[in-house]
């Protein structure tokens, strides 16, 4: 993690602002602090995400600026909307700017037991995939289905996630319970096309696919479960819209395979 992004984001938000790194991606660099960005103090208790887009040198600055600006707005204007929507889950923005590329969102998630990092939908199934564990626990299960759930809910609403791999989904045990929460819409859009869906679809099989294999075609089962029972909770128009999503994952699957052979 560059010295030069940390003091960057840090001259930014001046020295009241504490932040841990927590990833560095292509694009953004994601931060933790438990300072609220408008509130006073005492709020201590709770964490937020602060994630960064840090200027690129090698973009010409005016371009580079228009670029940040563009998507941080984006990404927050999308989070927002969502947010709104009725049974999805997604965090909750709490700040925005845009000009500087940050934005702020709570905390979502927690670290999991033995080592196993914290809890998003990869390190929860790696924890599940151990040789003392049971990876058919009804727990994953269940966890499976409502994260299907939530991508069944995005996407009968309009929307597409663009990036959706298992480190992008993240669990909140609420009440005992794994909730999912979908992050990370940097590459999202408000979208009805069955294509975006099928791939929104096909890079989550992959994902799962590439790091649990063993358990995969069970685990893929259940996401789908829980993504078919959003649609056919929405009668014939329901099912109808299902089988042409379906339909195209299918080819999106074909096509993929057949670039493999391909090499
Ligand atoms: N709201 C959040 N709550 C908890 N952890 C988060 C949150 N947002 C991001 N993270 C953590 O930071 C990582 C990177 O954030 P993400 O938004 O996916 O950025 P990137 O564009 O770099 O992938 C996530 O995989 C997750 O572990
Ligand atoms: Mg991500």
């Amino acid at each position: 993690m560059s010295k030069e992004i940390v003091d960057k984001a840090s001259a930014v938000l001046g020295p009241r602002i504490e932040l841990k790194t927590i990833a560095q991606g292509a694009e953004a660099v994601v931060f933790s602090t438990r300072v609220h960005p408008y509130l006073p103090s005492g709020h201590e208790d709770k964490k937020y995400i602060v994630k960064y887009r840090p200027p690129k040198r090698y973009r010409h600055p005016s371009i580079d600026q228009a670029l940040t600006k563009r998507r941080t707005l984006g990404e927050s204007r999308l989070l927002a909307k969502l947010y709104l929507l009725e049974g999805l889950n997604v965090p909750k923005i709490i700040a925005c700017d845009a000009y500087n590329g940050f934005i702020w969102e709570e905390f979502l998630g927690e670290e999991l037991p033995e080592g196993y990092g914290f809890s998003n939908l990869k390190n929860f199934l790696w924890m599940y995939s151990a040789k003392d564990r049971n990876p058919h626990d009804d727990v994953v299960k269940r966890t499976l289905i409502r994260v299907g759930q939530q991508i069944g809910l995005l996407h009968w609403n309009g929307y597409c996630h663009g990036d959706l791999t298992s480190s992008n989904i993240v669990l909140e045990n609420v009440e005992g319970s794994w909730q999912p929460y979908l992050i990370d819409f940097g590459l999202g859009s408000i979208s009805d096309s069955v294509e975006d869906k099928g791939v929104d679809l096909y890079v989550l099989e992959r994902a799962i696919l590439s790091t649990h294999s063993s358990y995969a075609d069970q685990y893929n089962a259940w996401l789908l479960k829980g993504f078919s029972d959003i649609y056919k909770g929405h009668g014939k128009i329901g099912q109808a819209k299902l089988k042409e999503v379906l339909s195209r994952f299918n080819e999106v699957r074909l096509r993929g395979r057949k670039r493999s052979m391909i090499g």
